[in-house]
Protein backbone atom coordinates (compact mmCIF):
# COMPACT_ATOMS: atom_id res chain seq x y z
CA UNK A 1 0.00 0.00 0.00
CA UNK A 2 1.38 3.45 -0.65
CA UNK A 3 1.96 4.41 3.60
CA UNK A 4 5.18 6.02 3.58
CA UNK A 5 6.46 5.58 7.63
CA UNK A 6 9.23 6.05 9.90
CA UNK A 7 10.56 4.27 12.56
CA UNK A 8 12.44 6.37 14.92
CA UNK A 9 14.84 3.49 16.15
CA UNK A 10 15.62 -0.08 15.29
CA UNK A 11 12.59 -1.96 17.25
CA UNK A 12 12.16 -6.20 17.15
CA UNK A 13 11.59 -7.37 13.52
CA UNK A 14 8.40 -8.66 14.27
CA UNK A 15 7.26 -5.20 14.33
CA UNK A 16 8.89 -3.86 11.32
CA UNK A 17 7.76 -7.57 9.68
CA UNK A 18 4.64 -6.37 9.67
CA UNK A 19 4.97 -2.40 8.66
CA UNK A 20 6.87 -3.63 5.49
CA UNK A 21 4.12 -6.06 4.67
CA UNK A 22 1.57 -3.06 4.81
CA UNK A 23 3.70 -0.05 3.83
CA UNK A 24 5.61 0.63 0.32
CA UNK A 25 8.21 2.77 2.30
CA UNK A 26 9.42 1.95 6.15
CA UNK A 27 12.68 4.05 6.70
CA UNK A 28 14.27 3.57 10.24
CA UNK A 29 16.69 5.62 12.10
CA UNK A 30 20.12 4.04 10.58
CA UNK A 31 21.72 4.30 13.92
CA UNK A 32 20.79 2.62 17.27
CA UNK A 33 20.19 6.22 19.11
CA UNK A 34 17.69 8.60 20.22
CA UNK A 35 17.63 11.07 17.35
CA UNK A 36 18.20 14.67 17.46
CA UNK A 37 15.54 17.28 18.07
CA UNK A 38 16.22 18.75 14.30
CA UNK A 39 16.99 14.95 12.83
CA UNK A 40 13.36 14.04 14.41
CA UNK A 41 12.08 17.10 12.76
CA UNK A 42 13.52 16.17 9.56
CA UNK A 43 12.66 12.29 10.08
CA UNK A 44 9.15 12.88 10.17
CA UNK A 45 8.50 15.21 7.18
CA UNK A 46 5.78 14.28 5.20
CA UNK A 47 5.19 10.56 6.32
CA UNK A 48 1.62 9.07 6.97
CA UNK A 49 3.23 7.47 9.68
CA UNK A 50 5.49 7.49 12.54
CA UNK A 51 6.24 4.80 15.15
CA UNK A 52 7.77 6.86 18.00
CA UNK A 53 9.52 5.71 21.33
CA UNK A 54 9.02 6.90 25.07
CA UNK A 55 12.78 8.80 24.40
CA UNK A 56 11.25 10.96 21.37
CA UNK A 57 9.22 14.22 22.10
CA UNK A 58 6.13 14.47 20.21
CA UNK A 59 5.01 17.92 21.11
CA UNK A 60 3.00 19.77 18.50
CA UNK A 61 6.04 21.09 16.57
CA UNK A 62 6.94 17.68 15.94
CA UNK A 63 3.31 16.46 14.99
CA UNK A 64 3.03 19.70 12.80
CA UNK A 65 6.77 18.60 11.03
CA UNK A 66 4.75 15.05 10.20
CA UNK A 67 2.88 17.41 7.65
CA UNK A 68 -0.99 17.06 6.98
CA UNK A 69 -0.96 13.29 5.56
CA UNK A 70 0.27 12.26 8.77
CA UNK A 71 -2.35 10.10 10.61
CA UNK A 72 -0.84 8.30 13.51
CA UNK A 73 2.10 8.19 15.58
CA UNK A 74 2.15 4.98 17.47
CA UNK A 75 4.41 5.16 20.72
CA UNK A 76 5.78 1.69 21.11
CA UNK A 77 5.44 1.53 25.09
CA UNK A 78 2.33 1.85 27.47
CA UNK A 79 3.53 5.57 28.68
CA UNK A 80 2.73 8.37 26.61
CA UNK A 81 3.56 11.25 28.65
CA UNK A 82 6.17 11.95 26.08
CA UNK A 83 3.26 13.25 23.37
CA UNK A 84 0.87 16.47 23.35
CA UNK A 85 -2.29 14.59 22.86
CA UNK A 86 -4.72 18.43 22.41
CA UNK A 87 -1.69 19.12 20.06
CA UNK A 88 -2.42 15.84 18.44
CA UNK A 89 -6.13 15.92 18.48
CA UNK A 90 -6.16 19.27 17.16
CA UNK A 91 -4.24 18.07 14.24
CA UNK A 92 -6.47 15.09 13.65
CA UNK A 93 -3.52 12.92 14.74
CA UNK A 94 -3.81 9.43 16.05
CA UNK A 95 -1.79 8.47 19.35
CA UNK A 96 -1.94 4.73 19.98
CA UNK A 97 0.07 3.14 23.01
CA UNK A 98 1.00 -0.79 24.02
CA UNK A 99 -0.57 -1.23 27.34
CA UNK A 100 -1.04 -5.04 28.85
CA UNK A 101 1.37 -6.83 27.06
CA UNK A 102 4.48 -5.45 29.02
CA UNK A 103 2.08 -5.55 32.74
CA UNK A 104 3.60 -8.81 33.90
CA UNK A 105 7.16 -8.11 32.73
CA UNK A 106 7.42 -4.72 34.51
CA UNK A 107 6.16 -5.91 37.54
CA UNK A 108 8.87 -9.06 37.92
CA UNK A 109 11.25 -5.82 37.55
CA UNK A 110 9.59 -3.93 40.33
CA UNK A 111 10.13 -7.45 42.51
CA UNK A 112 13.34 -7.71 41.46
CA UNK A 113 14.35 -4.23 42.26
CA UNK A 114 12.30 -4.82 45.88
CA UNK A 115 14.30 -8.10 46.63
CA UNK A 116 18.11 -6.34 45.53
CA UNK A 117 17.54 -3.08 47.39
CA UNK A 118 16.32 -4.72 50.49
CA UNK A 119 18.63 -7.56 50.36
CA UNK A 120 21.94 -5.12 49.11
CA UNK A 121 22.32 -7.72 46.08
CA UNK A 122 24.38 -5.26 43.91
CA UNK A 123 26.42 -3.96 47.01
CA UNK A 124 27.28 -7.44 47.75
CA UNK A 125 27.79 -8.52 43.85
CA UNK A 126 30.17 -5.12 43.96
CA UNK A 127 31.88 -6.25 47.02
CA UNK A 128 32.49 -9.85 45.59
CA UNK A 129 33.69 -8.32 42.27
CA UNK A 130 36.31 -6.20 43.47
CA UNK A 131 37.74 -8.53 45.08
CA UNK A 132 37.13 -7.52 48.85
CA UNK A 133 35.61 -10.53 50.16
CA UNK A 134 37.20 -12.39 52.80
CA UNK A 135 34.64 -14.84 53.81
CA UNK A 136 31.75 -15.52 55.53
CA UNK A 137 30.71 -12.84 58.53
CA UNK A 138 27.92 -12.39 60.95
CA UNK A 139 27.48 -9.07 60.52
CA UNK A 140 27.90 -8.49 56.42
CA UNK A 141 25.19 -6.93 54.36
CA UNK A 142 22.76 -7.03 56.81
CA UNK A 143 19.44 -6.25 54.87
CA UNK A 144 15.81 -6.30 55.33
CA UNK A 145 13.39 -8.77 55.30
CA UNK A 146 10.71 -8.96 52.48
CA UNK A 147 8.59 -11.56 53.11
CA UNK A 148 5.69 -10.97 56.01
CA UNK A 149 6.59 -7.24 55.80
CA UNK A 150 3.51 -3.93 54.60
CA UNK A 151 3.78 -3.58 50.59
CA UNK A 152 2.36 -0.35 49.67
CA UNK A 153 1.26 0.34 45.91
CA UNK A 154 0.91 3.97 44.55
CA UNK A 155 -1.77 3.17 41.78
CA UNK A 156 -3.57 0.12 41.08
CA UNK A 157 -4.00 -0.18 37.56
CA UNK A 158 -2.67 -3.08 35.22
CA UNK A 159 1.21 -3.34 36.72
CA UNK A 160 0.16 -2.23 40.64
CA UNK A 161 -1.92 -4.99 40.92
CA UNK A 162 0.27 -7.83 38.82
CA UNK A 163 2.97 -6.28 41.47
CA UNK A 164 0.49 -6.84 44.39
CA UNK A 165 -0.45 -10.57 43.13
CA UNK A 166 3.18 -11.44 43.80
CA UNK A 167 2.77 -10.79 47.28
CA UNK A 168 0.60 -12.74 48.21
CA UNK A 169 3.92 -16.08 48.25
CA UNK A 170 5.54 -13.48 50.15
CA UNK A 171 3.19 -13.29 53.03
CA UNK A 172 2.78 -9.68 52.75
CA UNK A 173 0.10 -7.20 54.18
CA UNK A 174 -0.81 -5.36 51.01
CA UNK A 175 -1.87 -1.37 51.10
CA UNK A 176 -2.87 0.72 47.71
CA UNK A 177 -3.81 4.04 46.51
CA UNK A 178 -6.10 4.79 43.74
CA UNK A 179 -9.04 6.62 42.81
CA UNK A 180 -10.86 3.28 42.51
CA UNK A 181 -11.38 0.61 44.53
CA UNK A 182 -9.55 -2.96 42.86
CA UNK A 183 -11.48 -5.50 42.80
CA UNK A 184 -8.69 -7.88 42.23
CA UNK A 185 -6.52 -6.78 45.19
CA UNK A 186 -9.51 -6.62 47.46
CA UNK A 187 -9.95 -10.12 46.90
CA UNK A 188 -6.35 -11.15 48.38
CA UNK A 189 -7.47 -8.91 51.34
CA UNK A 190 -5.84 -5.51 50.26
CA UNK A 191 -6.60 -2.52 52.45
CA UNK A 192 -7.09 1.05 50.01
CA UNK A 193 -5.89 3.37 52.18
CA UNK A 194 -4.87 7.18 51.47
CA UNK A 195 -1.10 8.27 49.98
CA UNK A 196 -0.10 9.30 53.80
CA UNK A 197 -1.50 6.21 55.43
CA UNK A 198 0.25 3.91 53.27
CA UNK A 199 3.49 6.00 52.71
CA UNK A 200 3.29 5.99 56.74
CA UNK A 201 2.33 1.86 57.00
CA UNK A 202 4.80 0.45 54.68
CA UNK A 203 7.66 -1.60 54.25
CA UNK A 204 8.11 -1.12 50.54
CA UNK A 205 6.43 1.49 48.46
CA UNK A 206 6.34 1.09 44.59
CA UNK A 207 4.72 3.21 42.55
CA UNK A 208 2.59 2.26 39.55
CA UNK A 209 1.13 6.09 38.03
CA UNK A 210 0.94 7.35 34.79
CA UNK A 211 3.01 10.41 34.80
CA UNK A 212 0.72 13.79 34.18
CA UNK A 213 0.04 17.19 36.00
CA UNK A 214 -1.34 15.45 39.53
CA UNK A 215 1.48 13.01 39.89
CA UNK A 216 4.90 15.11 38.95
CA UNK A 217 6.86 15.13 42.16
CA UNK A 218 3.87 12.95 43.86
CA UNK A 219 6.65 11.81 45.97
CA UNK A 220 8.47 14.69 47.11
CA UNK A 221 10.50 15.72 50.62
CA UNK A 222 7.07 15.87 52.34
CA UNK A 223 6.17 12.72 51.36
CA UNK A 224 9.51 10.59 51.79
CA UNK A 225 9.47 12.26 55.28
CA UNK A 226 6.24 10.09 56.07
CA UNK A 227 8.27 6.82 55.12
CA UNK A 228 9.16 4.59 57.81
CA UNK A 229 13.16 4.71 57.83
CA UNK A 230 13.38 1.03 57.60
CA UNK A 231 11.53 1.56 54.52
CA UNK A 232 12.25 1.19 50.35
CA UNK A 233 10.58 2.89 47.69
CA UNK A 234 10.65 1.53 44.35
CA UNK A 235 9.89 3.09 40.81
CA UNK A 236 9.49 1.46 37.84
CA UNK A 237 6.73 4.23 36.25
CA UNK A 238 8.23 7.48 35.44
CA UNK A 239 11.32 9.42 36.67
CA UNK A 240 9.06 12.80 37.66
CA UNK A 241 6.79 11.20 39.64
CA UNK A 242 9.56 11.21 42.67
CA UNK A 243 11.06 14.62 43.38
CA UNK A 244 14.86 12.87 42.96
CA UNK A 245 16.74 15.80 44.62
CA UNK A 246 14.84 15.20 47.67
CA UNK A 247 15.29 11.40 47.51
CA UNK A 248 18.94 11.72 47.08
CA UNK A 249 18.75 14.10 50.41
CA UNK A 250 16.65 11.45 52.26
CA UNK A 251 18.41 8.12 51.19
CA UNK A 252 21.86 10.30 52.44
CA UNK A 253 20.52 11.13 55.63
CA UNK A 254 19.32 7.62 56.04
CA UNK A 255 15.84 9.07 56.69
CA UNK A 256 14.54 5.66 54.39
CA UNK A 257 16.30 2.61 54.03
CA UNK A 258 16.93 2.30 50.41
CA UNK A 259 15.34 2.71 46.46
CA UNK A 260 15.53 1.03 43.47
CA UNK A 261 15.14 3.39 40.71
CA UNK A 262 14.06 1.74 36.92
CA UNK A 263 13.50 5.62 35.68
CA UNK A 264 14.75 9.08 36.32
CA UNK A 265 13.85 12.59 36.45
CA UNK A 266 15.95 13.53 33.57
CA UNK A 267 16.92 10.53 31.82
CA UNK A 268 19.33 9.59 31.31
CA UNK A 269 20.50 11.60 33.24
CA UNK A 270 21.22 10.67 37.29
CA UNK A 271 20.42 12.98 39.69
CA UNK A 272 23.30 14.84 41.32
CA UNK A 273 25.17 12.60 44.29
CA UNK A 274 22.24 9.61 43.19
CA UNK A 275 25.02 7.10 41.78
CA UNK A 276 27.26 8.18 44.79
CA UNK A 277 24.97 6.02 47.21
CA UNK A 278 25.02 2.19 48.16
CA UNK A 279 21.17 2.36 49.37
CA UNK A 280 20.10 2.54 46.10
CA UNK A 281 19.87 0.34 43.36
CA UNK A 282 20.19 2.12 39.75
CA UNK A 283 19.17 0.29 36.30
CA UNK A 284 18.49 1.97 32.99
CA UNK A 285 15.09 1.66 32.04
CA UNK A 286 14.59 -1.93 31.59
CA UNK A 287 10.64 -2.33 32.60
CA UNK A 288 9.82 -4.17 29.77
CA UNK A 289 12.73 -4.85 28.50
CA UNK A 290 12.58 -9.02 27.66
CA UNK A 291 12.72 -10.30 24.21
CA UNK A 292 9.44 -11.60 24.09
CA UNK A 293 7.81 -8.29 25.80
CA UNK A 294 9.29 -5.80 22.99
CA UNK A 295 8.66 -8.15 20.19
CA UNK A 296 4.86 -8.21 21.69
CA UNK A 297 5.21 -4.10 22.18
CA UNK A 298 6.41 -3.87 18.78
CA UNK A 299 3.83 -5.88 16.63
CA UNK A 300 1.35 -4.08 18.97
CA UNK A 301 2.66 -0.48 17.89
CA UNK A 302 3.18 -1.89 14.05
CA UNK A 303 -0.48 -3.36 14.10
CA UNK A 304 -1.92 0.23 15.52
CA UNK A 305 -0.18 2.24 12.80
CA UNK A 306 -1.26 0.37 10.50
CA UNK A 307 -4.60 0.11 11.71
CA UNK A 308 -4.81 4.14 11.47
CA UNK A 309 -3.57 4.23 8.14
CA UNK A 310 -5.75 2.10 6.56
CA UNK A 311 -8.75 4.32 8.21
CA UNK A 312 -9.51 1.93 10.67
CA UNK A 313 -9.74 2.62 14.18
CA UNK A 314 -6.66 1.77 16.33
CA UNK A 315 -7.29 -0.97 18.82
CA UNK A 316 -5.17 0.81 21.33
CA UNK A 317 -6.16 4.73 20.50
CA UNK A 318 -5.50 7.09 23.52
CA UNK A 319 -6.74 10.21 21.97
CA UNK A 320 -10.28 9.00 21.62
CA UNK A 321 -11.78 12.49 20.75
CA UNK A 322 -9.73 12.43 17.74
CA UNK A 323 -12.41 10.21 15.99
CA UNK A 324 -15.08 12.81 17.08
CA UNK A 325 -13.64 15.25 15.81
CA UNK A 326 -12.96 12.97 12.47
CA UNK A 327 -16.44 12.87 11.98
C1 LIG B 1 7.92 2.03 29.36
O1 LIG B 1 8.39 2.77 30.16
C2 LIG B 1 6.59 2.12 28.85
O2 LIG B 1 5.87 3.08 29.16
O3 LIG B 1 6.20 1.23 28.08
Amino acid sequence: MPFNVYVTRRIPEAGLEILRRHCDRVEVNPEDRVLSRDELLAAVRDRDGVLCLLTDTIDDETLAAAGPRCRAFANMAVGYNNVDLAAATRRGIMITNTPGVLTETTADLAWALMLAVARRVVEGDRFFRTGRWTGWGPMQFLGHDVHKTTLGIVGAGRIGTAVGRRSVGFGMRLLYTDPHPSGELDRIGARRVDLDTLLRESDFVTLHVALNERTHHLIGRRELALMKPTACLINTARGPIIDEAALVEALRERRIAGAGLDVYENEPEPAPGLVELDNVVCIPHLGSATEATRAKMATMAAENLVAALRGERPPNLVNLDVLAAQS
